[in-house]
């Protein structure tokens, strides 16, 4: 792998201003992404995990540049991109991709295949008009997919092959960077390894770099070079990925694996199962200490005011927690029960 950094996010913040009425005088802010930082590699996959509502789509569109950044920086190849106007982002439309999880609502249902793919190669260029019959056979190829479903509409096909369809409209234009979020979440179990692998065999095939967004963390597991943690806006845990697995050190990343169904019966669990318990906050003026506090079987009162730092603790290894290491060596024992028995 190639060892340049092809993005590298710092701090990145996307609030959305909430309406509270004419006569509100303080403004009140869903804090979507809070302080975002992670880099990834050319030719890296970079995984983002966290529950529903925690901020993985706002920090890829925001990343794109479909949200403009409340703060913080998008360095893509050392270019920022958060401060540029939409002229100054041209180049950068094609060279970041998206893919998104419902394969239906992402494709115009009034155009053919063809027509979805021709889009991009058009917009931005790619070829010349006689190519273009050629180069859309060739897409439909490399996805696999095949040359006579051309003229057909989404409608026709089933949700894996229109995610297959928007996995070809992504790489029509060439793209660098390729942010799928939650790709193979809306397919049949029996497909969501077909296009995981497809995704791979193309990245390796077109040197592309992936920002991969899924919901839980038996997903990315695979695909993933390295993992970032998330929760209610914020990064708990960055590591390379089998470590991640093997020695979660953050108590929410250790909660996510042990909700992970082990499919062999015989199998036992090393840890016992951990059940979350509590809300997950609201992200609108979330108070002040550790977004996870709340739910923390661990929390201390200093986690409650005190907001840990995202910090490296060896080998890459980032974790934001005051207790880590002492709930790593036991010393630190859980305030609540929170195990049970796994059935
Ligand atoms: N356009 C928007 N306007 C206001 N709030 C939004 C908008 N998009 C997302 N949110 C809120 O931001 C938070 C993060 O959402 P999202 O990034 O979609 O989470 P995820 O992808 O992790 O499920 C949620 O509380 C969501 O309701
Ligand atoms: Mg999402």
């Amino acid at each position: 792998m190639d060892k340049r950094v092809l993005l590298k996010v710092v701090d990145l913040k996307k609030y959305f201003s909430m309406d509270t009425g004419i006569f509100s005088k303080t403004k009140s802010y869903l804090k979507a992404v809070d302080g975002v930082s992670f880099e990834i590699r050319r030719g890296e996959t970079f995984g983002l995990v966290g529950e529903s509502g925690c901020g993985k789509s706002t920090t890829g569109r925001t990343i794109l540049r479909l949200y403009n950044p409340t703060g913080g920086q998008i360095l893509f190849d050392g270019e920022d991109l958060s401060g540029l106007d939409d002229k100054g982002l041209v180049p950068y439309r094609k060279k970041i991709q998206m893919i998104f999880q419902d394969p239906y609502a992402s494709l115009n249902p009034r155009m053919t295949v063809s027509e979805l793919l021709s889009e991009g190669l058009r917009t931005h260029n790619i070829c010349t008009k006689e190519q273009e019959q050629g180069r859309i056979f060739e897409l439909l190829e490399k996805v696999g997919l095949k040359r006579d479903h051309a003229n057909r509409y989404p409608h026709e096909f089933s949700g894996g092959q229109r995610q297959r369809i928007s996995i070809a409209r992504a790489l029509a234009v060439e793209p660098e960077l390729v942010i799928c979020d939650e790709p193979i979440s809306a397919l049949d179990v029996s497909i969501q390894a077909q296009v995981v692998n497809m995704l791979e065999d193309l990245q390796n095939e077109m040197g592309l770099t992936y920002l991969f967004i899924a919901h839980d963390l038996s997903m990315v597991k695979h695909i993933s070079d390295r993992i970032g943690v998330m929760y209610l806006g914020m990064l708990m845990e960055v590591s390379e990925s089998d470590e991640l697995y093997e020695k979660p050190l953050h108590p929410y990343t250790q909660a996510l694996l042990s909700a992970i169904p082990i499919p062999d019966p015989d199998v036992t669990r090393k840890n016992k199962r951990r059940i979350l318990t509590g809300d997950v906050p609201s992200p609108i003026d979330p108070p002040e200490g550790c977004r996870f506090a709340s739910r923390c079987p661990f929390a201390s009162d200093k986690c409650k005011s005190e907001t840990p730092v995202l910090e490296d603790v060896g080998n890459g290894h980032l974790v934001a927690c005051h207790h880590w290491q002492a709930i790593a060596t036991g010393e630190r024992k859980a305030n609540t029960p929170v195990t049970a028995v796994v059935v």
